[in-house]
């Protein structure tokens, strides 16, 4: 590779749009959320206006409810599927219908540290963010652990997490439709036909409610409490808190948020393979998948000593890690998008955890294993986990980020 950190600058600059950055050309061509949060922290390190600007460009595009969409789409791309008319967004912008894992806080409160001259535009962000935890905690919380309603919504797609809950849903009323993902990425980095009904049936319903959250509360065949939202809402409390405390904006409510999801997340460990997972509450039962979410419980500041066995046997059984499931569970495939790859800035997010959680060691080696894996693979999507090949998209955003904010 030419020098690394202008590979991944000049990565950064190609996907820039004006105001928001795009994942990567082609396969996914809008704004997505914690991509663009993530492509921030890699603006951060050169130019710090833009990193700003980024997320003002996301929070744009908030609905009244509160909620800040996945998909902003700022100018339609015929690459795309599925697009705006597909999911029937009922915000200012064009979008779809559901959010993402809410690492914003978390990020501008690291922002705010790191450009004191952008206090100003960290306290407008605020009230918006608080808006925003709210609306997860209102339509999402079961007794302090959040759902989703969809996988797209964990960013995890096809993690072997759904297998059980996308079994239950038989696939209505579907328009033929074509799939333009598996002409820019091979097929067998990608998820199935078999998920993609489900995901499109889901759209649909949504859509056919106009997003209404207290309908599909009630009616939704999928409603199932993740780590990844339930951990990165609990650390983006905490990081809001310290926001909100700073600039003088009420606390109580925030407090209470972080307190109930604190004993909500009891309910993702599941005792029978002494793991975080997730909890299909349609059907009452755990997934008992690990992926690389339930190590997310040290970056939300909830009990240190757990997972640690875990980390350390999967460490010590790939090259490379942390891998998106399990390799000793069944299901795992090392290059099928999240059902086995590894995700850079899933690395980084599960290293903040363990620094915090005092496990130093174990922060320091992931930080390697994950310099080495961009140096062979380059700035991929995603990287088989036995060997560093690069999978999915290439020149992509949050690799690049992640690279220069935290890997280089
Ligand atoms: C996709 O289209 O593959 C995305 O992951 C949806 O967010």
């Amino acid at each position: 590779m030419t020098d690394p950190d202008d590979a991944a600058r000049r990565i950064l600059r190609g996907n820039d749009r004006g105001g928001y950055t795009v994942p990567t050309a082609g396969l996914y061509p809008y704004q997505w959320n914690w991509d663009s949060v993530f492509a921030a922290m890699g603006f951060a390190t050169f130019d710090t206006d833009r990193a700003w600007q980024e997320v003002e460009t996301l929070l744009s595009g908030q609905w009244p409810n509160g909620m800040v969409p996945h998909i902003l789409f700022h100018k339609v791309e015929p690459t795309y599927f599925p697009g705006p008319d597909v999911w029937g967004g009922v915000g200012p912008v064009p979008s779809s219908g559901i959010s993402q894992p809410p690492i914003a806080a978390t990020f501008i409160r690291w922002l705010a540290e790191l450009d004191p001259a952008g206090a100003d535009r960290a306290k407008a962000m605020v009230g918006p963010l608080t808006d925003w935890h709210r609306w997860f905690f209102d339509w999402r919380g079961e007794g302090g652990a959040i759902c989703v309603s969809h996988p797209w919504e964990t960013g995890r797609d096809n993690s072997p997490d759904w297998d059980a809950p996308f079994a239950a849903i038989e696939p209505a009323n579907l328009d033929a439709y074509y799939r333009r993902d598996t002409s820019h990425v091979a097929e067998d980095e990608r998820p199935r036909r078999w998920d993609y009904d489900r995901y499109l049936t889901l759209v649909k319903l949504g859509h056919d409610c106009g997003w209404d959250e207290a309908h599909l509360r009630e009616v939704s065949p999928f409603r199932v409490a993740d780590p990844t939202m339930t951990f990165t809402l609990l650390r983006a409390n905490r990081d809001l808190l310290a926001l909100a405390q700073r600039f003088g904006a009420e606390t109580a409510e925030i407090e209470d948020w972080i307190a109930a999801i604190e004993a909500g997340s009891e309910r993702l460990w599941n005792a029978d393979i002494g793991a975080y997972d997730t909890f299909d509450m349609r059907a009452g039962t755990h997934s008992g998948v690990i992926s690389n979410a339930s190590f997310l419980n040290w970056y939300a500041g909830v009990r240190p000593e757990r997972m640690l066995d875990h980390f350390d046997r999967i460490a010590g059984f790939l090259p490379y890690g942390v891998p998106s499931a399990d390799p000793q569970q069944p299901g795992f495939e090392p290059k099928r998008y999240w059902r086995g790859p590894v995700w850079a800035m899933m690395n980084w997010l599960i290293a903040l955890g363990l620094r915090d959680a005092g496990h130093d060691a174990r922060a320091t080696a992931l930080c390697d294993t994950t310099r080495s894996m961009i140096l062979a693979g380059g700035f991929a999507e995603y990287f088989d986990p036995r060997d560093a090949s690069p999978a999915g998209g290439r020149d992509f955003t949050w690799t690049a980020a992640t690279w220069l904010a935290w890997a280089s």
